[in-house]
């Protein structure tokens, strides 16, 4: 049996702490701190409500049936993000930079967790940074969402209703990426948005697409994408 035929039950419980107006925790307000650099991208994707982290979203957006989105992120290198900065070889690097603690620099800080920089107060209590890179990295802050589809799920027969324009976001777009995938990380790795998108994706299965629309969908690259040029060079040289 999955866990989540238990959901009416489990999530007024689970979902509680949530519901819960309080400070954020003093692991929020140092990343909060640096209000400068990424962040002001962060902030592009960010709505009326407060960032909340990923653990509010896995009630709704887990499980067989809805594509296991919170544990498919979950084992993902995006939820290891902070993590990583805490290894010896972010150390190394951060060494060779002048930084002593790669945990607690905004040079680091700014693309290996959700949030950089934004005013604590947009920060609910129990949102964690040591989650890394975070849905709401990619979806923008999710408090009004939730209220939304909270207040929702709680009349059971009716459809969900088209997602407001103060939600959350899904966008297809390198843009969203390339602010941390680039040149300014000091590991940097050649970006193919097609290739990483196919790494990361996370459809819900409940949505119905046909194939085409699949592959229209998957077709999506930076248009300088020097991997995508190149095996498009290949194809024609042959
Ligand atoms: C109480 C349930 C619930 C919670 C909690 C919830 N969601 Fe959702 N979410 C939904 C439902 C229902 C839909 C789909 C509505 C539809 O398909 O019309 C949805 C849709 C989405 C979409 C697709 C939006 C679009 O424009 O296509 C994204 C992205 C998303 N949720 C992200 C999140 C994130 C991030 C969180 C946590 C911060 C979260 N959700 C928490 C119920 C929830
Ligand atoms: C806030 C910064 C940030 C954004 C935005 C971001 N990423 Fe990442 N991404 C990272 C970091 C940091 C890592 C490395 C995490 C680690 O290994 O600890 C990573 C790792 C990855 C990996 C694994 C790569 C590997 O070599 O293991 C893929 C795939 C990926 N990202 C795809 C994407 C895609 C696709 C997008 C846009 C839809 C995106 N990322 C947006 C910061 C970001
Ligand atoms: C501009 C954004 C950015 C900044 C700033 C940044 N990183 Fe990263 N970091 C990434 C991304 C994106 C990845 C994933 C690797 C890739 O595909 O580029 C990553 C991966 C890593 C990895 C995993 C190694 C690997 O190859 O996957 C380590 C370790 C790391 N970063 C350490 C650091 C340290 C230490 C700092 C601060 C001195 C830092 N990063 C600053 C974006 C950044
Ligand atoms: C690195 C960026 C990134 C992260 C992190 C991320 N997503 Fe997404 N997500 C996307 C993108 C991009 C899309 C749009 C994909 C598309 O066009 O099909 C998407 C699509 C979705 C959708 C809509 C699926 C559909 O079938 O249309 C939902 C729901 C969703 N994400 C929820 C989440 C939740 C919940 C988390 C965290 C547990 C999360 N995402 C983490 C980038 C991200």
């Amino acid at each position: 049996m999955s866990p989540l035929s238990l959901l009416p039950i489990g999530l007024g419980l689970a979902l509680l702490p949530f519901l819960s107006f309080g400070p954020a925790p003093a692991t929020t307000d140092a990343v909060a701190a640096f209000a400068v650099g990424a962040g002001d991208d962060a902030l592009a994707l960010d709505g009326p409500g407060r960032f909340i982290g990923a653990k509010a979203c896995k009630n709704c957006h887990n499980g067989e049936d809805k594509g296991n989105i919170h544990d498919k992120w979950a084992a993902s290198a995006h939820a290891r993000a902070y993590a990583t900065l805490g290894t010896p070889e972010a150390k190394k690097i951060a060494a060779g930079m002048g930084i002593d603690d790669p945990q607690k620099s905004e040079k680091c800080l700014e693309c290996h967790v959700t949030a950089f920089g934004v005013d604590p107060k947009e920060i609910k209590k129990g949102f964690l940074i040591e989650d890394g890179v975070q849905c709401e990295t990619c979806h923008g802050a999710g408090e009004e969402h939730f209220k939304v589809r909270f207040k929702e799920s709680m009349q059971k027969d009716k459809p969900p209703s088209p997602i407001g324009e103060n939600e959350v976001h899904a966008v297809r777009d390198p843009a969203s990426c390339i602010r941390c995938h680039n040149e300014r990380s000091p590991t940097h790795k050649e970006f193919c948005f097609k290739e990483r998108m196919a790494e990361i994706e996370h459809l819900d299965p409940r949505r119905e697409r046909t194939e085409e629309e699949l592959a229209k969908l998957r077709e999506t690259c930076t248009p300088d994408c020097p991997k995508c040029k190149r095996e498009k060079e290949k194809k024609d040289g042959e």
